[in-house]
């Protein structure tokens, strides 16, 4: 009786175990929570290679959605295998340029997620190929094949006017994206911070290229997880047509997060000069001329550039962000020096200036 009570209670479904899209059959998820559930979903995550991907991809999987992750280089698309239970997590290879790949990826898919961005030129990709046409080219083909949810991840700062090429190409493909997928979810991250960031890792190692503008620059800083998760909240419940802003709790000075930095990792604070903007441009010039991911010129330019200070909408995807300072230590913790490794950690104190929004 106890074991016929059991399977009863273990096969009944709720209320929000079924999601109505747009224009397809309903998704209805079933089996028990975690690994090897079954979402019900199939969703290709376009840009999953990436910093924010990888994580997006493991929350998907231990949702127990099908994930199509599409790659360019076969070694960045091996440590997806184990993120998802047998036959979850589909790989292919995929050219953003050509268009019988993308719809390869995304026809049989129920949501489509576009973080593919690049933050720096390369020799085939200028700003606009790859944060605007491509992923206009990816929301036409999502709407043609009869795609039901788009979420395309943006920037905090996307403005077309702003002197940023990276961030006029955010918001010129926000509203090609729109055009293409009027239903189309817009996100927009502020800076992410995070194992494989270019942020708290970067300041660790280059502290002078976070002096520019005497470090006053303000940003609103974000665990990449707890964008990861508003991602994968998306799918339980979509926000059609919805700009959303994720920014960090926080609005802080490069100036502090630098003393945080040195704070953390036991390391005295850099006594680098504070190099001009003229000069730093000219650097970053021959710098990219070198090697690409080297600091851009436009990168320059954006660390002039304060944060968006519209308020975010964490409420709406179900996430409550958490402050920087609880996440420091452990990605900056392999910046100590072996005899520092396990002292505990003082934070700095805050600066009045600093704002903590309350979300
Ligand atoms: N990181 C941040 O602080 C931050 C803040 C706000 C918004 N965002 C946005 O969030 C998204 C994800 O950021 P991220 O930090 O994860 O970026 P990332 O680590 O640089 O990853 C970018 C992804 O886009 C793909 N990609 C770039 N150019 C491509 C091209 N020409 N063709 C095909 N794929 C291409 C990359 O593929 P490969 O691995 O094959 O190169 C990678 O999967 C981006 O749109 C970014 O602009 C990031």
């Amino acid at each position: 009786m106890l074991r016929l009570q059991r399977t009863v209670v273990v096969g009944k479904r709720a209320y929000h175990d079924l999601v109505t899209l747009p224009g397809n059959k309903p998704v209805i998820s079933s089996g028990p929570p975690g690994y090897s559930a079954v979402s019900g979903h199939r969703v290709t995550v376009f840009g999953c290679t990436g910093f924010l991907g990888r994580y997006l991809v493991s929350k998907l999987g231990k949702m127990g959605t099908q994930v199509i992750v599409p790659y360019r280089e076969e070694d960045e698309a091996r440590l997806f295998k184990p993120m998802g239970d047998l036959g979850q997590i589909v790989r292919m290879e995929w050219d953003m340029r050509d268009e019988n790949m993308v719809a390869e990826c995304l026809r049989h898919s129920d949501t489509v997620y576009n973080l593919v961005g690049r933050d720096f030129e390369t020799k085939n990709f200028n700003f606009r190929s790859a944060n605007t046409v491509g992923p206009a080219r990816i929301a036409k083909i999502a709407a043609e094949c009869g795609v039901s949810q788009f979420i395309q991840v943006s920037h905090l700062d996307a403005s077309k006017t702003s002197p940023s090429k990276f961030y006029q190409a955010k918001a010129e493909a926000e509203e090609l994206v729109k055009e293409a997928f009027p239903t189309a979810t817009i996100v927009r991250p502020g800076p992410m911070f995070g194992y494989e960031d270019k942020l708290l890792t970067n300041m660790a190692v280059w502290p002078i290229w976070w002096k520019l503008n005497h470090g006053e620059t303000k940003i609103r800083p974000v665990h990449v997880f707890d964008v990861a998760q508003a991602l994968a909240n998306l799918l339980a419940h979509p926000q059609y047509s919805r700009t959303l802003n994720l920014p960090g709790p926080s609005t802080l000075s490069y100036e502090y997060l630098l003393d945080l930095v040195s704070s953390v990792t036991l390391n005295p604070p850099s006594r680098a000069p504070v190099v001009p903007k003229a000069v730093a441009i000219a650097f970053a010039k021959v710098a990219q001329s070198v090697w690409w991911p080297a600091l851009s010129p436009d990168e320059v330019t954006r660390r002039y550039i304060n944060d968006s200070t519209v308020a975010g909408d964490w409420d709406a995807v179900g996430v409550q962000p958490s402050e920087i300072e609880t996440h420091a230590i452990t990605y900056l913790r392999r910046y100590r020096s072996a005899e520092n490794s396990a002292r505990p950690t003082v934070l700095p104190a805050r600066p009045l200036g600093a704002v903590a929004e309350q979300f």
